[in-house]
């Protein structure tokens, strides 16, 4: 069955970025001149996603907003003939988005059970916002292919430094039935740095089949007391065969201070518009600064 379905989980509080988070949905802090949630929903679009679900809470308006058209601000930009902005405008509609509020968040778990209805009886993807991928083909579309040849679950998974594996869900793999797609014994949510069985990171892109909600229906609280996803992918692991894909390309978190300064800096040094600007501003600061 084709992968057509995409659930992007956007309840958080966003406490990482107080006091900016506190009325502006962190989801909606810009990199250069988008904001996150926009590089997740194209990543989706590239893939061949055709409808989105946003799992959204208290404060997270302007997420639908920002999807929406914006007909005073559209006929503005076309008077003055500013085609291009009007461009950049008219795609943020360009694609079927639906919203749902989690009233009480309880894990990302949760969140994702929340899109049960929306899902059905089909294969679909979790795109989780703190994480902006870049590589030729969209990580997405990398684990829709591997559906196409397993049909079965599969996660994105990502080598990441060893002290900082507690951060993540972390994979127990096994034998590597193609290049880079491993089995998985277990799926272990933030383990100590010590018990972590290995340095495979689980990075925030999922494919599930929709037999993850009966799981996240009886799922117990884990980590943190929250109803994890990766516990109840581990108890379909025992069902069902789930995969791990790992990721070569570049993965930008955006979902810390210094991860979200380093992705600013970077994306700025490739923005036609300022990065020679950028460029030659890093240099003067860096000589200036010794
Ligand atoms: C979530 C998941 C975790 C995953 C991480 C990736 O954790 O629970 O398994 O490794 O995203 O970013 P969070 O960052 O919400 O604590």
């Amino acid at each position: 069955m084709k992968v057509r379905k995409a659930v992007i989980p956007a309840a958080g509080l966003g406490t990482r970025f107080l006091p900016a988070t506190k009325a502006l949905a962190k989801e909606m802090l810009p990199i250069i001149d988008k904001p996150t949630i926009q590089y997740i929903v194209e990543e989706a679009k590239k893939s061949g996603i055709e409808d989105i679900l946003v799992v959204t809470g208290k404060g997270k308006r302007p997420i639908e907003d920002h999807f929406d058209s914006v007909p005073e601000l559209e006929q503005n930009l076309k008077d003055k003939g500013k085609t291009e902005l009007l461009k950049l405008v008219e795609q943020t509609t360009d694609i079927n988005l639906y919203f749902i509020r989690q009233s009480h968040p309880r894990g990302l778990g949760d969140a994702v059970l929340m899109a049960k209805d929306f899902v059905g009886d089909e294969p679909f993807v979790v795109m989780l916002g703190d994480d902006i991928m870049k590589d030729k083909v969209p990580l997405t579309k990398q684990l829709m292919d591997r559906y196409d040849d397993t049909h079965a679950s599969t996660l994105a998974v990502m080598k990441v430094p060893h002290q900082e594996v507690n951060k993540y869900g972390v994979i127990d793999p096994a034998a590597q039935t193609k290049p880079g797609l491993y089995d998985v014994k277990r799926f272990v949510e933030k383990p100590a740095v010590d018990k972590a069985p290995s340095d495979l990171a689980i990075i925030g892109r999922y494919l599930l089949t929709p037999e993850i909600f009966s799981m996240l229906e009886t799922q117990k609280p884990g980590a943190g007391n929250e109803i994890q996803l990766t516990d109840a992918i581990d108890r379909l692991n025992k069902i069902q065969r789930v995969f791990a894909h790992e990721f070569k390309g570049d993965r930008f978190d955006v979902g810390y201070k210094f991860g979200y300064l380093k992705t600013s800096i970077e994306f700025g040094l490739r923005h036609p518009e300022v990065k020679d600007d950028l460029s030659a501003y890093i240099k003067e600061l860096s000589k200036k600064l010794k």
